[in-house]
């Protein structure tokens, strides 16, 4: 790197709008929407996708609710031609959806391009060449008017084509490539000249479609010359004015945001953000943003999964872990305080206590998108009591009491750090059955009976004592584990082992599953004559035996 950059990069000149309007607007509708994922999104793949890939994609995009897709380069390639045949001739696109193509100002070029929409039904024909002085002088070595005169040339080859089109609803897009990179004067100067081969009125208007082909500045910056067009090119009521952002310096969504607020009316974008080099704007972001401030997006992502199985399938390009609303790991908290702060804000939710959704560190409800609340909880060793409790109940039905998860977090932790990764939820039910339901050293259960007369219950239990030989026990109580802990303290191997005697301080229990065979799992807590407690657990298909092995449990763990 530079030491001093300043020598070799130089800062954006900012536009001259001290009047601006567009930090004071808020949004409050869905603008019109374009997908470009078969054309721009496509051309930046490495493989570009197949006539069936892209007809898979189509029809993917058409149910998310897309009224605009690009659908191609129809003079670029044999494949791009065909693709678009086939829309037609086979009848793919619904009445309401335009099929839009993009074409260089070039006679040859256009002239196939009308020819891929004959029988089309709706179709937007998108013309472009680039504008921005480094483009000029480097790529075309034009001056200003030479470049002016391509897109006249470009425009006035397709108008008079457009009756081979009859049957065919027309709209036509310029777009001065590399807008934000071009002088606002000169971006405007260009795009009259077009208007003035196309005669777009109120009633039938053409899209001005004003790229961030490179993002060179802030997004700001890209605000204000969609506001300094707005307001100075003429006939504005005759002009849909279209965004169409990249993410170069990773900010196409605020870009494209701030530009609907300077008045723009449509955006053009992908699905992820797929696209070249950074990627082109992530329309699924900029829609969701909207659905988050209770605005309708006017698109479906309420199965965003299932869209992105597609989107991987076609493209071959993977979605991040962390990419906004569709990573895996979006709605993942792996922080205990934040795991603890989610379920309190869910459990606030699920009460019906609040109008409006405000759950800490969700944004949205995953529910919405198709995702599942499964996923907000993971473990890990920066994780709480919250997030082991939540997994093991989630997964496997197991409901430790309060008290109890607040022993075993830390023991889960202790283990978790030892790994040192995260851990399934399966991990952790092993560590809870070794901890507590395994634990069956240095006391040992061979067998438990009861007989109940006048309301007392008699126990009688053989018990083994650090491998040796089977006690006898015997007790009496009004309940099977009031005469276990009785029999128990009768004998003086525990009186020694707990100190004097012990009690149980907590209990509950509930069945694993559900069925005739299925297991309950008991959890009780003792406390010995001298304070200290322990938390124990049982499992078994007889209810009075898993709070027997639950005392065992907890004698093991003193
Ligand atoms: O990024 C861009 O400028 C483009 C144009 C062709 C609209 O993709
Ligand atoms: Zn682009």
């Amino acid at each position: 790197m530079q030491k001093n950059p300043s020598k070799k990069y130089r800062p954006f000149p900012p536009i001259s709008l001290p009047d601006r309007q567009w930090p004071n607007r808020v949004l409050s509708r869905a603008p019109i929407w374009c997908s470009v994922d078969l054309r721009d999104g496509n051309q930046a793949l490495a493989v570009p996708m197949n006539v069936s890939q892209k007809l898979e994609l189509f029809q993917t995009l058409v149910k998310i609710g897309f009224k605009e897709i690009e659908v191609g380069f129809p003079s670029a390639s044999n494949t791009e031609f065909a693709f678009n045949r086939r829309l037609i001739e086979e009848n793919r696109a619904p009445d309401d959806v335009w099929l839009q193509v993009l074409v260089q100002a070039r006679e040859d070029l256009i002239e196939r391009t009308v020819e891929s929409l004959v029988g089309a039904k709706k179709a937007i024909i998108h013309l472009y060449n680039s504008t921005s002085p480094a483009q000029r002088r480097v790529v075309f070595g034009k001056s200003e008017k030479e470049i002016i005169e391509v897109a006249v040339r470009g425009a006035q080859w397709i108008k008079v084509r457009l009756p081979r089109l009859k049957g065919t609803e027309i709209m036509l897009q310029y777009s001065p490539e590399s807008f934000s990179a071009t002088e606002v004067e000169f971006a405007k100067e260009i795009s009259e000249a077009v208007m003035d081969v196309w005669q777009p009125t109120p009633q039938h208007k053409m899209i001005l479609n004003l790229p961030d082909t490179v993002e060179v500045a802030m997004p700001n910056v890209y605000a204000d010359q969609i506001e300094w067009i707005c307001r100075n090119i003429k006939t504005r009521s005759s002009l849909i004015i279209s965004l169409h952002t990249h993410n170069d310096r990773c900010t196409g969504v605020a870009a494209t945001e701030l530009g609907l607020l300077a008045g723009a009316d449509r955006v053009e974008g992908t699905l992820f953000g797929n696209g070249e080099r950074t990627g082109n704007l992530d329309i699924v972001t900029v829609a969701l943003n909207l659905y988050m401030h209770g605005i309708d997006p006017e698109l479906d992502f309420s199965n965003l999964n299932s869209i992105i199985e597609v989107y991987e399938r076609c493209t071959g390009m993977t979605v991040p872990p962390r990419q906004p609303y569709a990573g895996e790991l979006v709605f993942t908290a792996f922080s205990g305080s934040h795991q603890d702060a989610i379920r309190k804000g869910l459990n606030e939710w699920k009460e019906n206590s609040r109008e409006h959704w405000d759950v800490p560190y969700l944004t949205i409800d995953p529910a919405d998108i198709g995702r599942e609340y499964r996923e907000v909880i993971r473990v890990n060793s920066q994780s709480g009591k919250g997030g082991v409790a939540y997994l093991l109940e989630s997964e496997f039905g197991i409901e430790l009491p309060k008290d109890m998860q607040r022993e075993f977090g830390p023991i889960a932790n202790d283990e978790v750090d030892k790994l040192g990764r995260e851990v399934s939820g399966m991990e952790l039910k092993q560590m809870f059955w070794r901890e507590y339901v395994e634990r069956n050293l240095p006391w040992h259960l061979l067998s438990f009976d009861t007989e109940s007369k006048n309301g007392i219950v008699k126990c009688r239990a053989r018990i083994i004592y650090k491998g040796g030989i089977p006690h006898e026990i015997t007790g009496e109580g009004n309940g099977p584990l009031a005469a276990l802990v009785n029999g128990l303290c009768s004998i003086t191997v525990v009186q020694q082992y707990v100190g004097a005697r012990f009690e149980i301080s907590n209990y509950s229990e509930h069945a694993l599953g559900s069925g005739e065979g299925a297991a309950a799992i008991a959890y009780i807590q003792i406390k010995t004559a001298h304070g200290k407690t322990r938390w124990g657990a049982g499992v078994d298909t007889n209810i009075e035996l898993a709070s027997v092995r639950a005392v065992l449990s907890a004698l093991n763990r003193l």
